[in-house]
């Protein structure tokens, strides 16, 4: 199993997500559907002479008062002050460790998961208490350190458990499935860059407005009758819109030939939808199951996924 299970959470924590549908869209204003993982990452601050951040498992130290030559640590010593910037008094030195129990770049949420995580040890050090919107509010600081442009689905689900509508400066709006939805998630093995992929996007609707304005607008409603699916017990139903997502997706250049394979063969051994999930161009894609066809799909995707696949129940 490549992700520990959700006992392993016993810090502050920020919470992994899956977006069910309406990735992309959401950064232009259109509502998405999410639910929270039950793994994530975790992290505890303690008083220390310097303020540092260190995060396992890559075992990587940043300072914050430092310079860093790499530019992925650059950015984590940059988001680790976004967050340290937004403290009201201003923290004192503080060694802060971190676990992500999570792939990076693979469309689970990870940088928002440690984020979240993070900034809750400062507060906890700190005898601050915030309420999640806050909480979703100032990690979005360090999220825009990775992400140039998110929408902020990613913090209001990493700050809290549950399935959630999400839309851009609008309160979550959390939905109760009738029956919860089980997943089989499963990594291409390709690496996706959220940025990159989100900018990639942005390109296409500055050049062809209409056209991929009118993309989103299907999207949403694919979105907003999911929502009542889910509601209503509808799995079947759901399945279908999931797939009507990534035809969408994949018509903006989001999806991969292996997503697309793993995608089909979970549709043909019984799953009742597929899609990628998250920002696209490799990461992980979700399969909706059921009782009788779980364990086929799991067997399926786990031996053509490059890493394991696994089971998430969404809102763990
Ligand atoms: C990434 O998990 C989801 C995207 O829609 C980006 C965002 O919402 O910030 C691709």
């Amino acid at each position: 199993m490549w992700l520990p299970d959700a006992g392993a959470l016993t810090m502050a924590i920020g919470y992994g997500k899956l977006i069910l549908l309406g990735e992309h869209s959401v950064v232009h204003g259109r509502p998405a559907l999410a639910a929270s993982l039950g793994v994530g990452a975790e992290a505890s601050a303690t008083l220390s002479e310097r303020t540092s951040l260190h995060v396992q498992p890559w075992d990587v130290k940043v300072y914050a008062d430092g310079h860093e030559t790499e530019p992925d640590r650059e950015n984590l010593r940059r988001a680790l002050n976004a967050l340290l910037h937004q403290q009201m008094p201003p923290a004192p030195p503080l060694a802060i460790e971190a676990r992500l129990d999570l792939p990076a770049g693979a469309g689970l949420g990870s940088s928002a998961a440690l984020g979240v995580a993070v900034l809750r040890a400062i507060d906890e050090a700190q005898g601050a208490v915030r309420d999640r919107d806050q909480v979703t509010q100032m990690s979005l600081a360090w999220e825009r350190v990775f992400h140039g442009n998110p929408s902020g689905v990613d913090n209001a689900m990493a700050a809290g458990a549950g399935v959630a509508l999400y839309r851009k400066g609008e309160p979550l709006v959390p939905v109760t499935p009738r029956h919860r939805p089980r997943f089989v998630v499963a990594h291409s093995g390709e690496f996706g860059s959220t940025k990159a992929m989100v900018d990639n996007v942005a390109r296409q609707y500055e050049k062809a407005r209409t056209r991929v304005a009118q993309i989103f607008d299907a999207i949403e409603s694919l979105v907003l009758n999911a929502k009542v699916a889910l509601e209503q017990g509808d799995m079947a139903g759901f399945g279908k819109l999931m797939d009507l997502n990534q035809a969408l997706l994949s018509s903006l250049m989001l999806s991969t030939s292996t997503l697309e394979e793993m995608c089909g063969a979970a549709r043909n051994v019984g799953a009742l939808g597929a899609k990628l999930t998250g920002g696209g161009g490799g990461g992980c894609m979700i399969a909706l199951v059921d009782a009788a066809h779980e364990a086929e799909v799991l067997a399926v995707l786990s031996s053509m996924g490059k890493k394991q696949a696994f089971i998430a129940e969404a809102g763990a």
